[in-house]
């Protein structure tokens, strides 16, 4: 068990936890832009149109009081689009069964598709067929949003496809439609198992009726067109006539019943609380994170029991690495100590994701780093080959990986630690998270060094003074560009979460990932050690 040092009355404690406070109000603040979705006017008009919100839909899908795992709620942050990119994704419990609910909000822009929107929309389905989740689809959308359709037409079939690759994988795919569902957007129930329309509301066509008139000059109207009572009884695309929102998703969750659904991943172990509580997870990261901090505190807080099993404790100590149970899941956990990554740090992590591969085990990355050391002495030593064979161990071991960025995630060590491009089945990032390619006085640095010798070379005397300001430019704008936030409405997270619901979100998704069968091993490729 791990012994905790961690002194919570103690000054740096506190002054940790009130900052990490102060960014979980800022955080608080974005998810209520979120949950806003197109802002009073559009709710009200919604309301009084006799439908249900989104969350509303959600909430009433999902088991009583069961907990609802929200993704990418940041989605387009600091986009010129609202915040949660006018759709609602997240896994949730219907029925018993774990599935992934896709929710359009039509009070944003009638829930029209953005860039983000279809960002997100896309991790959704990807997270629903790597996981093996069921798929529900809540739909009313006004389809593309047409301003921005040069981002989204193209890429947008990927939607289409996925639901049909979900179809042949053996996921069921179930669309419940409660509005519009027009043009490319009908190929949503097209292309779904199981399709509910709800009556005198769902609309689902190809064209409406002023496209059809000016096409083949045919007179129509929405319902003959497209109506849930012409698609249940003429066309056959509905399965199911709802007389209205909550019958739909009456009908949805008996649908999720008689799927007869069995998880084929590995059964949890007895769970057991940590022995030390939560709360003093926010007093852990300093605000700067050049000042280093002991993860096994972290790891004392999230796995059951606050047991863990060191794996070579006394070699390459800036990186831990050991084995522990989380909600009763095996998991191989690698957790940065002292930010920079070394040839021996390498080593280890390397040898120890083959271990974890071995025994089919899945990996927990706690990142908290700011990349390889450089320099003379460890270019000599090898750290580019080091880096590269743990690079290759992360890219290639077939185990569900699980990552989140807790403070620094910088250069390659980002990478290494299994970042956003090494496909883990999710990541989650800390509100005092960073990352970019190197801090950013580096990279100003780097950039005013690169300056000067070019304006020597050229023969030109360096303006000095342009350089200052050229560097506090810089310096702001990575800055910016490196906070949770920003990161996370670009989709490089799955979100945004609080140190203490670390060990709740990292649980659902483990039992998520066991939906599906434990992955086979394959080879590693080549080593170069
Ligand atoms: N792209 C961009 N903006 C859109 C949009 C789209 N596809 N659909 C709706 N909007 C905007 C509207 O312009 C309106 O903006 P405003 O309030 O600033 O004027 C806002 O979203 C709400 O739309 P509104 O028509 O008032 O809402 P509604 O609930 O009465 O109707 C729709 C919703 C979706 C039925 C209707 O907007 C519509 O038919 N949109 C076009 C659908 C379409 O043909 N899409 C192409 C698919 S490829």
């Amino acid at each position: 068990m791990i012994r905790s040092e961690l002194d919570p009355t103690a000054a740096d404690h506190l002054g940790r936890r009130a900052a990490m406070l102060a960014k979980l109000a800022d955080l608080d603040a974005e998810h209520a832009k979120a949950v806003a979705g197109g802002g009073a006017k559009y709710v009200e008009r919604h309301r009084a149109r006799g439908k249900l919100l989104a969350r509303e839909r959600v909430e009433l899908l999902v088991d009583p009081d069961s907990p609802f795992l929200e993704l990418s709620p940041l989605a387009a942050w600091g986009s010129d689009f609202p915040v949660g990119a006018s759709v609602v994704t997240g896994i949730g419990v219907v029925e018993g069964v774990e599935c992934l609910i896709s929710a359009s909000d039509p009070t944003v822009r009638g829930g029209a598709s953005n860039p983000w929107t279809l960002r997100k929309s896309l991790r959704a389905s990807d997270i629903a067929l790597r996981n093996r989740l069921p798929f529900i689809n809540l739909v009313e959308s006004g389809g593309a949003d047409l301003p921005t359709q040069k981002e989204i037409f193209i890429p947008g079939g990927r939607i289409f496809r996925d639901l049909t690759r979900m179809s042949a994988a053996g996921i069921p795919t179930i669309a419940l439609v409660f509005g519009n569902s027009t043009a490319g957007g009908a190929y949503v129930p097209g292309l779904s198992d199981h399709v509910v329309m709800v009556r005198e509301r769902a609309k689902v066509f190809l064209g409406g009726p002023p496209l059809v008139k000016m096409a083949t000059g045919e007179e129509s109207d929405d319902e003959s067109l497209g109506g849930a009572e012409m698609h249940a009884r003429t066309s056959g695309l509905a399965d199911c006539l709802a007389l209205d929102e909550h019958d739909a998703l009456r009908i949805g969750r008996r649908i999720v019943r008689s799927l007869n659904w069995r998880k084929r991943g590995v059964q949890p172990l007895p769970v057991r609380e940590p022995a030390y509580p939560a709360e003093e997870l926010l007093g852990i990261v300093p605000e700067d994170l050049r000042i280093p901090f002991d993860p096994r505190e972290v790891i004392a807080r999230i796995v059951d029991g606050s047991e863990f099993e060191e794996f070579k404790p006394v070699y390459g100590t800036s990186l831990v690495t050991g084995w522990a149970t989380l909600h009763g899941y095996p998991v191989g956990i690698l957790a940065n100590a002292r930010g920079v990554l070394f040839s021996e740090e390498s080593q280890k992590a390397t040898q120890f994701i083959q271990l974890a591969d071995q025994s089919r085990t899945p990996l927990l990355f706690l990142q908290n780093t700011t990349g390889y050391m450089v320099g003379k002495e460890y270019e000599q030593g090898g750290i580019i080959k080091h880096g590269a064979m743990m690079i290759n161990a992360v890219s290639n071991s077939t185990v569900p990986h699980l990552t989140v960025v807790m403070g620094a995630s910088y250069g390659a060590g980002n990478y290494g630690m299994c970042g956003r491009a090494y496909d883990p089945r999710f990541l989650f990032s800390w509100p005092s998270a960073k990352s970019a390619v190197m801090g950013p006085a580096q990279l100003a640095g780097v950039l005013s060094i690169v300056g000067r010798a070019s304006a020597q070379a050229r023969g030109q005397v360096y303006d000095e003074e342009a350089d200052a300001a050229m560097r506090a430019m810089v310096e702001a704008q990575i800055e910016a560009e490196s906070l949770p936030f920003f990161l996370s409405g670009r989709l490089y997270d799955d979100g945004v979460i609080d140190p203490r619901d670390t060990r709740t979100v990292l649980g659902m998704c483990l039992s998520a990932i066991n939906s599906a069968p434990v992955p086979e091993a394959a080879g590693f490729g080549v080593f170069r050690p």
